[in-house]
């Protein structure tokens, strides 16, 4: 038999953010892993076209809006006993400064921390974390390590993601759960689509890394299945850096 210390046969792993880029690749890494995965996001076309590309039988997909606590709620009612949990919803805002709004700082921190953060209390709170269980968080180097124009909304909300998961690391030790962060620098994903930087500022920004390329969804997925799998059984409150070399500079 191969020796395989990343496996994830036999695990059950919740993904949110899986009908798109960091968490789509997850999702699939992860059953070709071996896991059984149940996959979440807003969007049912997006969502289905991620679950067409899981490997392997067993698999769910749930439909909910993460800013809609009814949604939340009946959604975590309906998921089984989980082996690891994979917080990738998220948005981007580009935004000065000097125009944040209460609105907008709600907006943000709403779907880049606090769902998630109460998503995983009710998780643990209503015992659906078998032991063992790993929590990994996807945020970012800007939550910590640089910052960028604009972003200091953003930046923020990812710093937040830094702070709880130590918190969590700690509280949920005793259980044998461990909660981990992967903070990736530019990954090519839609996340960026939208006209939040232009596709020349994209080509100046590629140059800033080392490496000399953005990284790739799947890049981030070998990060979190290390994180998912018994291979980082003693790995806990940490915040792994994925980043080409950007942050050396
Ligand atoms: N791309 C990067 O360069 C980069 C770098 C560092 C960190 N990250 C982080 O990685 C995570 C994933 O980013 P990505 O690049 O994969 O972005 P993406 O391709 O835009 O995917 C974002 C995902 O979040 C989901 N989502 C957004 N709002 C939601 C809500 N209210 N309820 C439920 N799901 C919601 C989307 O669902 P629908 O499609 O169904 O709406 C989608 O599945 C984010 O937390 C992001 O901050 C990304």
């Amino acid at each position: 038999m191969n020796h395989n210390p990343f496996t994830l046969a036999g695990k059950t792993i919740f993904i949110t953010g899986a009908s798109s880029g960091i968490g789509r690749a997850i999702a699939v890494e992860a059953s070709r892993m071996g896991a059984t995965l149940l996959i979440s996001g807003r969007n049912s076309e997006r969502l289905g076209e991620t679950f067409s590309l899981l490997r392997g039988d067993g698999h769910e997909q749930h439909i909910a809006d993460l800013n809609d606590e009814q949604q939340t709620t009946e959604m975590i009612t309906r998921l089984p006993s989980l082996d690891g949990v994979v917080h990738a919803a998220g948005i981007i805002t580009s935004l000065p400064f000097q125009f944040i709004t209460r609105e907008k700082l709600e907006e943000i921190f709403s779907v880049n921390f606090i769902s998630p953060t109460l998503l995983s209390k009710e998780l643990v709170k209503q015992k659906k974390l078998n032991k063992n269980a790993s929590f990994v968080w996807i945020s970012s180097i800007s939550g910590f390590l640089c910052g960028s124009p604009g972003h200091s909304l953003y930046s923020s909300t990812k710093a937040a993601v830094n702070g709880m998961v130590k918190g969590m690391a700690i509280d949920l030790a005793r259980k044998g759960i461990r909660v981990n962060s992967i903070n990736p620098g530019q990954i090519a994903t839609p996340l960026f689509d939208e006209g939040v930087i232009s596709s020349e500022q994209m080509q100046q920004e590629m140059q800033k890394y080392p490496l000399k390329r953005f990284g790739k969804p799947e890049e981030v997925a070998y990060a979190a299945i290390y994180l998912l799998s018994d291979a980082s059984a003693w790995t806990t409150g940490s915040h792994l850096v994925l980043d080409g070399g950007f942050t050396l500079l």
